[in-house]
């Protein structure tokens, strides 16, 4: 099959990998990749959100199947945009990956099918929004914008000062665009937070193995929200328990909830969970494979992944097997200097000789007169599977100075807590 990947991150970087090994892939294409999935991939200059290029160039090339990876092009539908069009496509189509983009939808969703998650209140109008603040009166409040804001717009106000004045930057300075137009207040939970991946046909669920990303920029969760500074799984204190509570009171019901209400789900749904004291509640749901969880469990996965995507495709994931060596997965992601701020591009990269354990997913880099730059926020992730965690750290950390750029900067504490 020819398979084009959408999208030029980490995790798409770790989903060619996989797609290269599968017997069932003779040609792989990304759009627009990045310079490490160059080596796996041709590359296309055309963007995730181009649909009539993508189109076109699916067309042109004899595609058999478009695996669309962000979540702005599924969120934008261009899952339907192609089917509609004769081109078979992985992912939820745009009504069912509403859940990822809109947080109001999904906080409704919940309510409606008594899916645990944080109590919360949804406005459109910024001075109704400050009125409520003041009189609810508690810290830390948790904001949120509604739409797709690159894993940023979630803002924990420590107290009035910031939560006011992260209800003007969204709502009224529009810092994230449109995507904070509508504001979700909602209860500030605690616990230990943990990813559950999980492909679905829309009928049957193979939750994969639990993860922990760490969204905060700096060490000790301090600093602003990220798209993720690294990785491991599986997830600590996700206990079988917890899982069985997870799968029953919100994996199940959300798959059949979407069902129900004609959103079948097809695709990678992702959980992102707070195993509170008074059980397990949704933080949010995405529409997509994680990032940077996937560059820590797709090396896991035993199983031909082109096989499973199929099985999904044909509605009849229940007929096989997903297999998953039982080891650590562990991921740290090297950033520029000012991520998760406006980031300079174009430093040169140098990468030392990396040990043969590390395998190394390209985020945000690219060719410039044939030398390796970067290209984004999140700059390199060092990834290894390990028999402990400990083992894990030791090497990624022992690894990561070989990799230098002017502002290089990563977490020295995934794993450690
Ligand atoms: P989200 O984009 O919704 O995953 O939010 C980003 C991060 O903000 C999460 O990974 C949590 O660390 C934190 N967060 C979001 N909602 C809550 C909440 N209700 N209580 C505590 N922390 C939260
Ligand atoms: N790592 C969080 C996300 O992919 O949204």
């Amino acid at each position: 099959m020819k398979v084009l990947v959408i999208g030029s991150g980490g995790r798409e970087h770790a989903i060619c990998m996989k797609l290269k090994d599968s017997p069932l892939v003779s040609d792989l294409f990304a759009c627009p990749g990045n310079a490490g999935i160059e080596g796996l991939a041709k590359l296309t200059d055309i963007k995730p959100m181009e649909f009539e290029k993508i189109y076109d160039f699916s067309r042109k090339e004899g595609i058999d199947l478009v695996f669309v990876a962000p979540d702005d092009p599924l969120a934008g539908g261009l899952v339907n945009y192609l089917e509609e069009r004769g081109i078979n496509a992985f992912g939820p189509r745009a009504e069912a990956a509403i859940i990822e983009g809109s947080k109001a939808f999904s906080k409704a969703f919940m309510k409606r099918h008594n899916i645990p998650t944080a109590d919360y209140e949804e406005f459109t109008d910024v001075n109704k929004a400050i009125e409520y603040i003041k009189m609810r009166n508690k810290y830390p409040a948790v904001i949120k914008a509604d739409g797709l804001a690159l894993g940023k717009g979630v803002i924990i106000a420590e107290d009035e000062k910031d939560a006011i004045s992260a209800l003007h930057e969204m709502m009224e300075c529009k810092v994230f665009g449109d995507a904070g137009s509508k504001v979700i207040i909602e209860e500030y939970l605690t616990g230990r937070e943990v990813t559950v991946l999980a492909f679905t046909d829309g009928e049957t669920i193979y939750p994969m193995p639990s993860s922990q990303d760490h969204k905060k920029a700096f060490d000790y969760d301090k600093g602003p929200n990220t798209g993720g500074m690294g990785a491991f799984s599986p997830a600590i204190g996700y206990t079988k328990g917890a899982e069985r509570e997870t799968l029953e009171k919100i994996i199940f019901p959300t798959i059949k909830g979407l069902k129900e209400e004609g959103r079948k789900f097809k695709g990678v749904i992702y959980f992102g969970l707070m195993v509170t004291d008074k059980g397990v509640k949704v933080i949010e749901y995405n529409a997509r494979f994680g990032d940077p969880e996937t560059e820590a469990i797709l090396p896991l996965l035993k199983t031909d992944l082109m096989e499973i995507i199929l099985a999904i495709m044909n509605d009849n994931l229940a007929s096989i097997n997903i297999e998953w060596e039982s080891k650590i997965g562990f991921c740290v992601i090297v950033a520029s200097g000012t991520y998760p701020g406006k980031v300079i591009k174009g430093f040169p990269i140098s990468i030392g000789d990396l040990d043969k354990r590390i395998t190394l997913f390209h985020c945000g880099t690219a060719k410039k007169d044939g030398k390796l730059v970067t290209n984004g926020g999140r700059v390199l992730c060092l990834s290894t599977v390990s028999n402990s965690m400990d083992e894990a750290r030791e090497l990624v950390y022992s690894e990561i100075n070989k990799i230098s750029f002017e502002g290089a900067r990563y977490r020295t504490d995934i794993g450690k807590k």
